[in-house]
């Protein structure tokens, strides 16, 4: 089976680590978390995956130079402006071919984690003789996701993109995997900036032909601050198809250093009495002496005696000796 992964979008919501990383190449537990995903969907049958990228495949390349992911092989769609989420998907469809095929074929936003079976889903969708299926997830807080209303059958009979409160009382929302037929195609020629959520989605459920598959399974996106690094956390405590390694070998931590429920890259230097918890350490982070890093993602540098919470630190960032901070971002990239 043939997919189209969602790759394009700019990662704003995880600046500054997005400045040197592209979203889907950053690591979830040592491992990019596209390769995470391709590996879920693998298990689903897919074969091929077409990125759908908005800027140069450059990293992409260099991070899978034989173009095989999880045993999926690879091709690359580059938008020469961003086409938003069904633009992207009818370009990067023709551009792989997949509309000439006439077969389902499968669409996932390229930040999600989860355990669901990808093959239920697609048997899901054929029972339904729909043009499209999306996986559905229940949720806390739906105002940030595509909450979904459907009916016993789970035929989606409402659809609506980052609600504002009371507007809808479902906890259900988009889990960003899809299954669509060809004939889907028709709404999405790929040629100008169209969103599926706000509507190719809503124009489907006009017409009867959007069905909707819950699940409980483990789910994640990993695009915003906090989430990226509980889906690290996540994946060290769960069971999981995906192996894990938490600590990097590769890495230098002193005796008296502590370092509780947290990851830690390749080249990565821990201090003396130095505290990690809840985080992640990205390859060649150093966290100096006495510092205290707790719930926070760190590709540069703690300087002594700091105490970072809830920060993400990009690759050129420097915490200051002593400095305090919380929910910060350094450097500041909002
Ligand atoms: N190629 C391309 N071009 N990709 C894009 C573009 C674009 O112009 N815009 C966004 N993307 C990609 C992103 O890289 C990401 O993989 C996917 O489309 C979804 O975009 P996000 O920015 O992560 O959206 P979101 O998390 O706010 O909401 C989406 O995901 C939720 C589930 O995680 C929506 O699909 C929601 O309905 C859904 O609930
Ligand atoms: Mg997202």
């Amino acid at each position: 089976m043939h997919a189209v992964v969602l790759v394009g979008g700019f990662g704003t919501r995880l600046r500054p680590l997005t400045l040197s990383t592209p979203k889907p190449l950053l690591p979830i537990a040592n491992r990019p978390l596209l390769e995470r995903l391709m590996a879920s969907l693998a298990r689903g049958g897919v074969t091929h995956a077409v990125l759908s990228l908005g800027f140069k495949p450059e990293p992409f390349l260099n991070a899978f130079p034989s173009n095989v992911c999880a045993g999926v092989k690879l091709t690359y769609a580059v938008e020469d402006r961003p086409l938003d989420t069904a633009g992207a998907i009818g370009f990067a469809a023709r551009q792989a071919d997949i509309h000439k095929r006439g077969e389902t074929f499968l669409v996932a936003n390229g930040d999600v984690l989860t355990d669901l079976d990808i093959a239920d889903l697609i048997s899901f969708h054929k029972s339904t003789q729909a043009q499209a299926t999306i996986h559905l997830t229940p949720v806390e807080d739906p105002s940030q996701y595509g909450v979904v209303e459907t009916d016993s059958q789970g035929r989606v009979l409402r659809f609506v993109e980052k609600p504002s409160p009371g507007q809808t009382t479902s906890r259900n929302v988009n889990g960003g995997t899809y299954v669509f037929e060809v004939s889907a195609l028709d709404r999405m020629p790929g040629v100008a900036p169209l969103s599926i959520e706000r509507e190719t989605f809503p124009e489907l459920v006009r017409d009867r032909q959007l069905f909707g598959y819950a699940t409980n399974d483990y789910w994640i996106d990993a695009g915003r601050a906090d989430s990226y690094v509980r889906a690290n956390i996540d994946l060290l405590q769960r069971k999981s198809i995906h192996a894990v390694e938490a600590i990097s070998s590769e890495s230098f931590i002193a005796k008296s250093a502590t370092v509780t429920k947290s990851v830690v890259g390749r080249g990565c230097k821990i201090g003396e009495n130095a505290q990690v918890v809840g985080s992640v350490l990205l390859d060649g982070a150093t966290v100096e002496d006495n510092s205290a890093v707790v719930d926070s993602a760190v590709m540069g540098h703690v300087g002594s005696f700091a105490q970072v919470s809830g920060c993400l630190i990009g690759v050129d960032g420097e915490v200051r000796s002593g400095a305090v901070l919380r929910d910060a971002k350094v450097p500041d990239a909002s």
